[in-house]
């Protein structure tokens, strides 16, 4: 078996999380995340540094799937959110970045787990004072050139494009609030919800 253990970190630099930042020129921290990945069978770990950029908590970059990959996400430490959000379609079949069909924004805790569906775009914040850490099953190839940074099985170009995910989830009055992206065209109303069993659960 070949031994991919070299391969396996990557931080997320600020510099690649300008593209997506509510507030681009407010410097972040070195690294906003750091990667571990094991791939499908010994998992991907996920781990958000604590604290904010300007308003807006500490995030992942977010991505579609490439091809028919659903995900579920563990929660192995600390408090976050959730958000995944589902494009509409055009009248080819294609789907369009700016126009958000369904959007689901979950505050999720140690212990909890939340299954990305399909064709669903995820994120997720650290809301609190210690790391977030999550554990995830999708797939990686090491073959790749950035196996850790960049697996091929992520497709970045859509939220880069659109400077993010349809909500950035800032900090407000102490509490998490959502702030629509003005970059989008159509974007369903949302709130943050409490965490149920049923958004473990696989399609
Ligand atoms: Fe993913």
């Amino acid at each position: 078996m070949t031994d991919y253990s070299a391969k396996r970190y990557g931080p997320r630099l600020n510099e690649m999380m300008k593209d997506v930042l509510m507030e681009p020129d407010v410097h972040g921290p070195e690294a906003h995340y750091h990667m571990v990945r094991g791939g499908k069978d010994l998992r991907n770990i996920t781990i958000w540094e604590s604290g904010k950029v300007g308003k807006e908590y500490i995030k992942t970059y977010g991505h579609y799937h490439v091809g028919a990959i659903s995900e579920t996400y563990w929660i192995v430490y600390g408090e976050g959110i959730t958000i995944a959000q589902k494009r509409m379609a055009g009248s080819d079949g294609e789907p369009i970045d700016d126009e958000i069909e369904e959007i689901r924004i979950v505050k999720v805790k140690m212990g909890d787990a939340v299954y990305m569906p399909r064709g669903w775009a995820h994120a997720a914040v650290n809301i609190g004072k210690t790391f977030f850490v999550t554990a995830d099953d999708s797939p990686v190839n090491f073959e790749d050139v950035e196996p850790s940074s960049l697996p091929g099985h992520a497709d970045y170009e859509p939220i880069k494009k659109m400077r993010g995910m349809a909500y950035y989830i800032v900090e407000e009055h102490g509490e998490p609030t959502l702030v629509k992206n003005p970059a989008y065209k159509k974007v369903p109303d949302a709130e943050i919800e409490d965490w149920r069993p049923e958004f473990a659960k696989k399609e």
